[in-house]
C-alpha cells in the first residue's frame, strides 16, 4: 500500500502565521506538524509515501524530510499548483499510486492513542472499497459527517452539514482500493469549487463498498486548522510526553521499532542532535538496547 500526505492549502484560518510559512511546518510542541500525520502512515507500516504541497513550500518539505532514507522509507514529492480539493491528491498521485491501494492523510491531522497501531494495521488490510473513521465530536458542523447504524453500516456521509445527522466527524485519514484514482477523476467540483473527499466517499457508499471504523474515547484526534486547535494539540503533546516520557510522533523511534532502521542508525541521529531533548531521547532508546 502507498501513502499520501496532503500538505498544501492556503492555511487561511491561520493568517498571518501562514503568510510566509507552510501550515504543516509549524511547530506542534517540539516537532513540525507534518511529523504527526507522517508517523501515522509509518505506524500503518506504509513505507512509500508521497508528500503533496504548494509550489512555494514543497522545497521546504524536501529539505526537512529528504528522500526518507534516514527513516528507512521512500519519500517523494509532488506540487499541487492550486488547492483544488482533497481528492485532487489521487489525480496528482496517479503515477505514484500505480496499481496499489492507497492511504491518504491530511497534513494537519494528528492522531494518538491506545490501539492506534492495531486499528491502522487492520484498515491497511483492506482488499476492496474504502475505510474511513468516525470520531465523536460535540459539534460536527465543520467536518465531514458520517451516519451509521448499530452494525456500523454507513447510511450517509455529508460535508459540513448545517444539521449533522450524527455527531461523528470523519477525520482526515482514508484507506482506498486502487479504484479511487478513477473515482477522483469522475467527480465534479463542489460549490466551494473543490474536489471533495466526501464526494469520493459517497461513490463508494453508493457501491456499498465503504466501511467506517468508530474511534473511541481513548483516541485523541486534532485537526489543527486554527490557532486555538494548534495550541491545544501542542499542550496535549507536551502533557503526554512530560508525564509518560514517551514521545508522540518521533519518526526515528517509529522507524527503529518497526525495523526500518537499526540501532546504530538511531544512535547516529541521536548523537547529531545531542544538544536537544529530542536527540537525548533517541540516544536513550539506542542505549537501552545495547
Ligand atoms: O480534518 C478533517 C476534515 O478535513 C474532514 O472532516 C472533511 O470532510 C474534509 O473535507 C476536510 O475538511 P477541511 O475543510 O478541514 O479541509 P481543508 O480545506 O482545511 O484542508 C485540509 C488540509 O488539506 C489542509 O492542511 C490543507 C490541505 N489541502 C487542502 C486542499 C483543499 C491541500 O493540501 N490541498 C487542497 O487542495
Amino acid at each position: 500500500m502507498k501513502g499520501i500526505v496532503l500538505a498544501g492549502g492556503k492555511g487561511s484560518r491561520l493568517y498571518p502565521i501562514t503568510k510566509a510559512v507552510s501550515k504543516q511546518l509549524l511547530p506542534v510542541y517540539d516537532k513540525p506538524l507534518i511529523y504527526y500525520p507522517l508517523s501515522v502512515l509509518m505506524l500503518a507500516g506504509i513505507r512509500e509515501i508521497l508528500i503533496i504541497s504548494t509550489p512555494e513550500h514543497t522545497p521546504a518539505y524536501e529539505s526537512l524530510l529528504g528522500d526518507g532514507s534516514w527513516l528507512g522509507i521512500e519519500l517523494r514529492y509532488k506540487v499541487q499548483s492550486a488547492p483544488r480539493g482533497l481528492a485532487d491528491a489521487f489525480i496528482l498521485g496517479e503515477d505514484f499510486i500505480g496499481n496499489e491501494n492507497v492511504a491518504l492523510i491530511l497534513g494537519d491531522n494528528i492522531f494518538y492513542g491506545q490501539n492506534l497501531t492495531n486499528i491502522l494495521q487492520d484498515a491497511r488490510k483492506l482488499k476492496k472499497g474504502a475505510v474511513i473513521f468516525g470520531y465523536p465530536v460535540k459539534d460536527a458542523r465543520s467536518f465531514g459527517v458520517v451516519e451509521f447504524d448499530e452494525e456500523y453500516r454507513v447510511i450517509s456521509i455529508e460535508e459540513k452539514p448545517e444539521k449533522p445527522k450524527s455527531n461523528y466527524a470523519v477525520p482526515g485519514l482514508y484507506f482506498y482500493d486502487n479504484k479511487v484514482v478513477e473515482i477522483a477523476k469522475s467527480i465534479k467540483p463542489s460549490k466551494r469549487q473543490e474536489l471533495e473527499i466526501t464526494a469520493v466517499n459517497n461513490v463508494y457508499l453508493e457501491r456499498g463498498e465503504i466501511k467506517v471504523i468508530p474511534l473511541g474515547r481513548g483516541m485523541a484526534w486534532f485537526d489543527t486548522g486554527t490557532p486555538e486547535s494548534l495550541l491545544k494539540a501542542a499542550e496535549y503533546v507536551e502533557a503526554i510526553q512530560l508525564r509518560q516520557g514517551f514521545y508522540i510522533a518521533c519518526l526515528e523511534e517509529i522507524a527503529w521499532r518497526r525495523g526500518f532502521i537499526n540501532t546504530e542508525q538511531l544512535r547516529a541521529i541521536g548523537e547529531k542532535y545531542n544538544m536537544t531533548e529530542y536527540g537525548q531521547y533517541l540516544l536513550s532508546l539506542a542505549n537501552e538496547h545495547n
